[in-house]
């Protein structure tokens, strides 16, 4: 076959990765964080497995380390075009897991891309990708499996118009905005957008912690094929979160191979009002202050402190050294010598966030089923200083703060769904212990469909584990999301576009 000079340039052009002068990485690095596989590491992991990381979206398996991230979300109005211009144009700028792992191969800018239900109908995709949760859309049974109050939603998120969205992730926002600009000239109207949200890291020292001040993104699975597992990590199948790899059971069209479903939640977290909880409700320890006893307080409720050090591990006073260290600080299973795991709450709550959410030797064995790779980062500015004189957060729209909720996996109703319903929202889980846990003092929500509905923890207070702390009021309010997915790069390249 002869290629013509043109088609030749196109093709080479089409093979490079997008062009990259990074001298420093466009993630972030917090020591707490697990650090990534180097390059070398991935590639002899990924190679004794089989896994593709060439093939595989860069978000899926890196966790929370995004310093900008922006969520575009978009309609499809002309299908057609917009399929070729994603072979031609948007696919040489995907970035692949492997780009990420070393800073002179990562992009400007990471783009990755996914797809509603809604969407792939939208390119006339029809096949089923094995996934009920997916095909129905999260606006489906939303208020009876997750509890959201729906008025709370985004109206974007409760219509029809969400085809795709788009996470340009990169250490600047003019980076972002530049990378969106190119994107949008590429796909040549062929999207509208339906909305956006721009997520960024907390700046200086709260780097890497959420917004109630917690560090965040400690405890991921480590998975088979990609990473080496650190001390207390649990290791996983990377079939768990990617289709069509080892221990994904579900048959799947096979172009769906190495893709994974992406649930998008955008998390408001109520800074002030959960800051004034703690100092309202401060626990009594005799040696520690007032503000150090609303401190362990809030601690209790997350699990762990807010530099990261696991409550299990420093149970009144918060560990900064154990903390900042990968080696020690997801080190824990929640068991302890002489203590009985069906009554102890002396170290870590049963209802904590963390607990409730993997509950590690709590199942005996331990669920190897329900695991989600969490990807999310804040969105939203710092508390100003009239939000907390009145310990009020502030209704002005742009002043909305909270977590761009992130979780990937390859069955929804396993992994995020299941950790919302019937972990979270579930007062008697987990299940066998000598006092009924209660619902999330995070996550969790006391009423279906209904926001604000009293949760009553208990075990929150060391010492009397029976003692109920009501809490009238949601700190996190669902304000929407939808279920995606995010393709592989062939999947992009053979399938998703035309005329490739
Ligand atoms: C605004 C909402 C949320 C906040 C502020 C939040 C905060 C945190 C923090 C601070 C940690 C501990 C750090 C770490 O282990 O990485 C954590 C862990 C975790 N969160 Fe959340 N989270 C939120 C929403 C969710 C949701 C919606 C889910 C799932 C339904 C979830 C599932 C988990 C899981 C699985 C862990 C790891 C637990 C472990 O392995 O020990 N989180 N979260």
């Amino acid at each position: 076959m002869k290629l013509s000079l043109a088609s030749f340039l196109v093709a080479a052009v089409a093979l490079q990765p997008a062009l990259s002068v990074r001298t420093n990485s466009l993630l972030i690095d917090p020591a707490a964080l697990p650090a990534l596989p180097s390059a070398q590491q991935a590639a002899s992991a990924s190679a004794d497995v089989g896994l593709n990381l060439t093939n595989i979206q860069g978000d899926i398996l890196i966790g929370m380390k995004k310093n900008k991230e922006l969520f575009f979300f978009f309609t499809i109005v002309n299908p057609t075009l917009f399929r070729s211009q994603l072979g031609s144009g948007i696919l040489p700028l995907i970035t692949p897991t492997s780009q990420l792992l070393a800073v002179d191969t990562q992009p400007t800018t990471a783009v990755n891309i996914a797809f509603s239900q809604r969407g792939l109908n939208a390119l006339g995709i029809t096949d089923d990708l094995g996934d009920t949760a997916f095909t129905n859309g999260q606006i489906d049974n939303v208020a009876t499996i997750l509890g959201d109050e729906t008025s709370n939603w985004e109206p974007a998120f409760a219509g029809t118009g969400i085809h795709g969205v788009f996470l340009l992730a990169s250490d600047t926002i003019d980076n972002v905005n530049a990378t969106l600009s190119q994107v949008q000239n590429i796909l040549n109207g062929s999207i509208t957008e339906a909305y956006s949200l721009q997520g960024q890291a907390r700046p200086g020292d709260e780097q890497g912690h959420e917004h109630f001040g917690f560090m965040d993104g400690i405890s991921n699975p480590a998975v088979t094929g990609f990473s080496t597992p650190l001390p207390g990590q649990q290791v996983l199948d990377p079939g768990l979160f990617l289709l069509g790899e080892s221990g994904d059971l579900v048959s799947r069209p096979s172009w769906a191979k190495d893709g994974s479903f992406l649930a998008f939640r955008q998390l408001q977290q109520r800074v002030p009002e959960f800051n004034a909880f703690l100092v309202d409700n401060a626990l009594s320890n005799p040696n520690l202050t007032a503000d150090q006893n609303a401190e362990l307080l809030g601690a209790r409720m997350m699990g762990r402190w807010k530099s990261g050090a696991p409550v299990d591990l420093a149970p009144t006073v918060d560990d900064p050294v154990l903390a900042a260290d990968p080696q020690q600080n997801n080190n824990f299973n929640y068991t302890h010598p002489g203590f009985d795991e069906a009554t102890d709450q002396t170290h870590c709550p049963f209802s904590a966030h963390v607990r409730k959410t993997n509950p590690r030797s709590d199942l005996n064995p331990e669920d190897t089923a329900n695991h989600i790779i969490r990807a999310g980062i804040p969105y939203g500015p710092e508390v100003t200083d009239a939000e907390n004189a009145s310990n009020v957060s502030s209704t002005d729209p742009s002043l909305e703060r909270g977590l761009a909720f992130v979780a990937y996996q390859s069955d929804i109703n396993n992994g995020f769904a299941f950790l919302q319903q019937n972990w979270a929202n579930n007062a008697n889980f987990i299940f066998g212990k000598a006092t009924p846990p209660g619902i999330d003092p995070i996550i969790g929500t006391g009423g279906l469909g209904q926001a604000d509905v009293p949760r009553t923890p208990s075990g929150l207070d060391p010492s009397d584990p029976t003692r109920i702390i009501t809490i009238n009021q949601d700190f996190v309010v669902s304000r929407g999301g939808e279920y995606f997915f995010s393709p592989s790069l062939s999947a992009i390249q053979n399938t998703l576009s035309l005329g490739a």
